[in-house]
């Protein structure tokens, strides 16, 4: 079990990306869950602030993720099915980016996805990401990362992954995004954001993805007390 955290854009979806793909794990990136409950609220006309209507949502939402598959190659790293309707590109717009922080901030929602993402975690060889899995969803994960980048540096990121979708994307609201989004995730009352204190802290900022994986497969490849 590998538990990686950090804030929007940080590079710690890809990173746990490659890092699933070379060791053969499983990989749940468990932003796109209450993506999918946001996604699902907004299509409904659910009041999102009626926290009582979306706590009941996220209990009877039927959302699945799979792997992706043989004609899907679009881009996507995986595919969200909510009710059984494909919604994967539904989620990464601003609508979603906007209204989400305020959705995951429940603690029945939250309640609910980290039961979800427990029984995820109970397969073994799981990589998973998000925001509370060192501290809340995995707290003996035996290997626990914390990945940051600048705030600027995340929103260029944001910035270019919108233009490559297509999206016309400016960088000052997506930075003004980014850092309201670090402020309600940082201070929420329920699991906020915060570093576990047996996590291991990356810097991403000048780090592409690729170094930072090759960095951790070194760590955890390295025998232990000389044993080999
Ligand atoms: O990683 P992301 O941008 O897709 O996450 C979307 C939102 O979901 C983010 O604003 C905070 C929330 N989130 C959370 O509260 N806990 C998680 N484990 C993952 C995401």
């Amino acid at each position: 079990m590998i538990a990686i955290d950090g804030p929007a854009a940080s590079g710690k979806s890809t990173v746990g990306r490659l890092l699933a793909e070379q060791l053969d794990y499983l990989y749940l990136d468990t932003g796109c869950m209450y993506r999918a409950v946001t996604w699902a609220a907004l299509q409904q006309g659910i009041d999102l602030g009626d926290e009582t209507a979306v706590t009941h949502l996220a209990h009877n939402i039927q959302m699945e993720i799979f792997p992706v598959r043989e004609g899907e190659k679009d881009g996507r790293h995986y595919t969200v099915h909510v009710n059984g309707q494909d919604i994967t590109w539904e989620l990464r717009t601003p609508a979603i980016d906007a209204n989400v922080s305020q959705v995951s901030s429940y603690l029945g929602v939250r309640q609910e996805m980290v039961r979800r993402q427990r029984a995820f975690g109970q397969r073994g060889a799981v990589v998973m990401v998000g925001r509370d899995i060192g501290t809340v969803v995995m707290p003996d994960a035996p290997l626990k990362l914390y990945i940051t980048a600048s705030a600027e540096e995340r929103a260029r990121r944001r910035t270019r992954d919108r233009s490559d979708q297509g999206h016309t994307a400016s960088y000052d609201a997506i930075l003004a995004d980014v850092q309201r989004r670090d402020q309600i995730d940082s201070n929420r009352q329920h699991s906020p954001l915060r570093p576990a204190t047996d996590a291991i802290l990356i810097d991403s900022t000048d780090q592409p993805p690729a170094a930072i994986v090759n960095a951790i497969l070194q760590m955890i490849q390295e025998p232990v007390n000389g044993e080999r």
